[in-house]
């Protein structure tokens, strides 16, 4: 059975990237889910790209969680690993996220860095229309 035009719809999603600054971030809505968008600073960049992968609980290179090209952009499920809550951004100890439910701690990349959650933040499918354009799902 194929899903009919209005299912595919949904599915994915185009988003305006070009009302974010350096150093904002919004959340969307994709399928039901709430998904974080972050335009990071050079710091917060750097900060992800320094992390050595033995610190790491669920290891994950910056590369390997941003596309190339566009690695001021970090979009992610906003739902903590642990038990599903929305973490608040720009907060916690690594600049990342903190998960006010239990106390997990992500970092600039979205990787757990504390606390029970057991995993990085979720990557959605997406890829890059063009510079300011982003397609979810
Ligand atoms: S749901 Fe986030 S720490 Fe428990």
């Amino acid at each position: 059975m194929n899903p009919d035009a209005s299912t595919l719809a949904l599915a994915s999603i185009e988003f305006d990237l070009s009302a974010i600054e350096e150093g904002q971030s919004v959340t969307i809505l994709w399928r039901g889910l709430p998904v974080f968008v972050r335009h990071r600073t050079q710091k917060e960049i750097d900060e992800a790209k320094a992390v050595p992968m033995s610190d790491l609980k669920d290891p994950a290179t910056d590369e390997e969680r941003t596309k190339p090209g566009h690695e001021q952009w970090l979009i992610m499920i906003a739902n903590c690993t642990h038990l599903g809550c929305v973490p608040v951004g720009e907060s916690g100890e690594y600049d990342g996220w903190f998960c006010p439910c239990h106390g997990s701690v992500y970092d600039t990349a979205g990787r757990i860095r504390k606390g029970p959650a057991p995993k990085n933040l979720v990557l959605p499918p997406y890829d890059f229309i063009s510079d300011t354009l982003v397609q979810i799902g």
